[in-house]
């Protein structure tokens, strides 16, 4: 058994699963290349049979990233396979993650399959994709809930088809750490031939345990591919969270003794650009990438820590991508400090005229704003209208006029295929005016599920952070939009939503 721990990052698919957090295949690609940065060693790109756009999504991924291996996900059948292969053409390193259910209730009620159907077509599946990829991974789906003398036949069976890895899903988080550690423990003693793969833990967090199970089935199971997400983030209650189970590794390396290949540094970063990217917000006290996870705010242990860090922190903030000296630059800092903020905050714009139109945009802002903080460059840089590569709508200006006890009113100019229109409306607030206006025009019909003003540097003096989620034909889609004035943030977030809903194509569900 080696001491390296695999981190497998399924934020671009089980992450993507979770209602309202879809991504575009261009926001896909950034985060691809901070998972790089951060040194994840499998990045699941998506699920490329699902639909058109987790394709093109998958494939621009497999064909970007350099390091990472990179990995679509398929139903346990040919077609969904070759998909998965054809996307995967262009990668330095491919796999192929091919998965079926065999708990006695999935099989039963979902697939209407015996369980010697589901063994066979586990079986054919992997041999039909090991003639296409030399590394395959094999899950059974809601396999912690599976019969164990099942579970065993059926993965004795696909290592002997070839399966490089052996997933073990706890598909609906029901685990308890002690029980999956043995559950994984009992498998890999049981299976003749356990030690031609390697085994992985997949923890789904409903009932708060996915990192502990993940960890238990590492310590107890001997699992060494832990598959996670940034943030957390995942159907329900989310997947086992990256940075967490990374910094628990590393920081109780007196008792784990495993190395991970991620560069924490990247951690905070990473963590932004998702939340930012999907709009659900990280909460305040949330191990490692919370504002509060490194913020001592009682008397006794500030005075501890000013004393001697160790007093009350166990990680170092900076280790994890927190810097040290927040207040970065101001108005007089030329190009080239901020490219090197950039840099140092680990971000790549796509083409110098993506610097260039950043740089401007930072510059507009730091006549507004005195102090530019890290969090201000984040949102910029992720900000889309900035990068509006041939985008449907795309904000131009916008007035309002709102005074007590009158009815608010806003003119706002976006263009829609190049022309410029004019919406004008009332509303409730000068917001609701302002959508109303866009809206009038667009008529999309969409309903709005969610609408959030985060203040990104905790100030007055703050740009507003705004997220608009719209549903539309069972579609979800986000849109994110910062400035200081929060209603000019919210139409450049509404529109970005709009251009979201007009590009997206359907997918199927993985778990279906
Ligand atoms: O949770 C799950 O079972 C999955 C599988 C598709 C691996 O995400
Ligand atoms: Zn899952």
């Amino acid at each position: 058994m080696t001491d390296k721990l695999i981190i497998f990052d399924t934020t671009l698919r089980d992450g993507e699963q979770s209602p309202g957090a879809s991504m575009t295949r261009d926001e896909k690609l950034r985060i691809a290349r901070q998972l790089e940065r951060l040194k994840v060693d499998v990045i699941e790109a998506g699920f490329a049979a699902s639909s058109n756009g987790d394709f093109e999504a998958v494939q621009l991924i497999a064909n970007s990233i350099q390091d990472s291996t990179i990995c679509s996900l398929s139903r346990a059948n040919d077609r969904d396979i070759s998909r998965a292969a054809e996307a995967l053409k262009g990668a330095n390193r491919a796999r192929i993650h091919t998965f079926i259910a065999t708990s006695a209730l999935h099989m039963e009620k979902k697939l209407r399959m015996t369980p010697e159907q589901v063994l066979e077509q586990a079986i054919q599946s992997v041999r039909f994709a090991r003639n296409l990829c030399g590394d395959i991974e094999f899950s059974p789906e809601d396999g912690y809930r599976s019969d164990v003398d099942f579970l065993c036949r059926v993965i004795e069976a696909v290592i002997r088809e070839g399966a490089t890895t052996i997933n073990v899903p706890d598909t609906v988080g029901y685990a308890i750490p002690e029980l999956y550690g043995n559950f994984i423990k009992t498998l890999r003693e049981r299976v003749p031939n356990s030690d031609k793969a390697v085994w992985s833990v997949h923890c789904h967090n409903d009932l708060g345990m996915a990192v502990a199970n993940s960890l238990a089935g590492v310590m107890i199971g001997g699992a060494r591919q832990v598959e996670c997400t940034i943030n957390g983030l995942g159907e329900r209650a989310g997947n086992c969270s990256l940075e967490e189970v990374v910094m628990a590794v590393k920081t109780r390396k007196d008792y784990f003794g495993l190395e991970v290949g991620i560069d924490t540094q990247h951690i905070v970063a990473a963590s932004r650009m998702v939340s930012q990217t999907t709009g659900f917000v990280v909460q305040p006290n949330k191990a490692v990438v919370g504002a509060n996870a490194f913020a001592h705010a009682s008397g006794i242990h500030q005075d501890g820590v000013l004393k001697a860090r160790d007093t009350y922190e166990i990680m170092r903030a900076e280790d994890v991508g927190w810097s040290a000296n927040k207040i970065v630059l101001g108005k007089l800092s030329g190009r080239n400090a901020f490219k090197q903020r950039l840099q140092d905050l680990g971000v790549s714009m796509e083409s110098e005229a993506d610097t260039n139109a950043a740089f401007a945009r930072f510059k507009e802002l730091a006549d507004r704003k005195s102090e530019i903080f890290d969090e201000d460059i984040l949102a910029l840089v992720s900000d889309e209208s900035l990068t509006n590569h041939g985008e449907e709508y795309a904000f131009v200006s916008l007035s309002q006029h709102s005074e007590t006890g009158e009815r608010p009113h806003a003119t706002v100019v976006f263009t829609a295929s190049g022309s410029e229109i004019k919406g004008e409306s009332d509303g409730n607030g000068p917001v609701d005016a302002s959508l109303k206006a866009i809206e009038q025009h667009v008529q999309s019909g969409a309903e709005m599920v969610l609408y959030s003003v985060n203040a990104i540097s905790g100030s007055t003096e703050s740009q507003g952070e705004v997220t608009v989620r719209l549903q539309s034909s069972g579609r979800v889609v986000n849109g994110v939009g910062a400035d200081p004035d929060i209603v000019v943030a919210s139409a450049k977030a509404y529109l970005s939503a709009l251009n979201k809903l007009h590009s997206k194509a359907e997918k199927v569900p993985a778990q279906g």
